[in-house]
């Protein structure tokens, strides 16, 4: 019996650290003999990190903004996604449906209903089977509170069109995750990134060994302090 596709998703504001322990977790997924692919939203495909670039970077309204977005992430489901569950792989990707939610439905304050449309539009009929809407099988959410994400990305880099949203823009962002981790508690996994780096770590992978998806507990993420 081949091993079943997993896919996991990694949200949170812009600053709360998820980034970093991605790959430490790929790391842990591959020492246990698993094909991992690492990938991101918007992006992932040729043509979605095109769709990333306008949506990051050019002026546009929060529908067209959600358009682009959707239209990246069906590109991404069907030539990187779906292919490697399909082959059995572990898919790690950093963002996914939830953080349209959270950023055009919280940030943005765009219709949530419109966005539950084109979830449906752009997850469904990829799959082996036709009707199953895509959705992550676990989503890994770094909960932190803004004003500590905005210390943290002091003089980081050149904010792009997020970045530069001022606080209250994030904290409607965390009240859009906590809605979707209400919303689907049978796949939401909340994790407080206010810890120091090793405790996240330690949070993250004890999460996955309950889940029986690790088999031990990895000592360390290999960087960091
Ligand atoms: P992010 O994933 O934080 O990458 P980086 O670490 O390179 O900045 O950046 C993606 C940005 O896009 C982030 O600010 C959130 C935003 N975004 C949305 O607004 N909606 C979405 O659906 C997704 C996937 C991302």
């Amino acid at each position: 019996m081949p091993r079943p596709g997993l896919f996991i998703s990694f949200e949170g504001i812009d600053g709360a650290g998820k980034s970093s322990h991605i790959d430490g977790l790929a790391a842990a997924f591959r020492a246990q003999g698993r094909t991992v692919v690492v990938s991101r939203e918007p992006g992932g495909t040729p043509l979605a990190e095109k769709l990333r670039e306008l949506v990051l970077n050019d002026p546009m309204d929060a529908l067209t903004e959600s358009l682009l977005i959707f239209a990246a992430r069906r590109d991404h489901l069907r030539n990187v996604i779906e292919p490697a569950l399909a082959r059995g792989e572990v898919v790690l990707c950093d963002r996914f449906t939830d953080a349209t939610f959270a950023y055009q439905g919280g940030g943005r304050g765009f219709d949530l209903q419109v966005l539950s449309l084109l979830e449906r539009l752009a997850q469904t009929g990829l799959a082996p089977d036709a009707n199953l809407m895509r959705e992550p099988d676990l989503t890994v959410w770094f909960d932190l509170a803004p004003e500590v994400a905005a210390e943290r990305l002091v003089g980081a880099r050149v904010p792009d069109r997020f970045e530069s949203q001022p606080v209250e823009f994030f904290r409607r962002v965390v009240q859009g995750y906590a809605q979707r981790a209400t919303a689907a508690p049978h796949r939401f996994a909340r994790i407080d990134a206010a810890l120091e780096r090793h405790r996240v770590w330690q949070q993250l992978t004890s999460l996955l060994v309950r889940k029986g998806w690790l088999a031990i507990m990895v000592p360390a993420d290999g960087g960091g302090r």
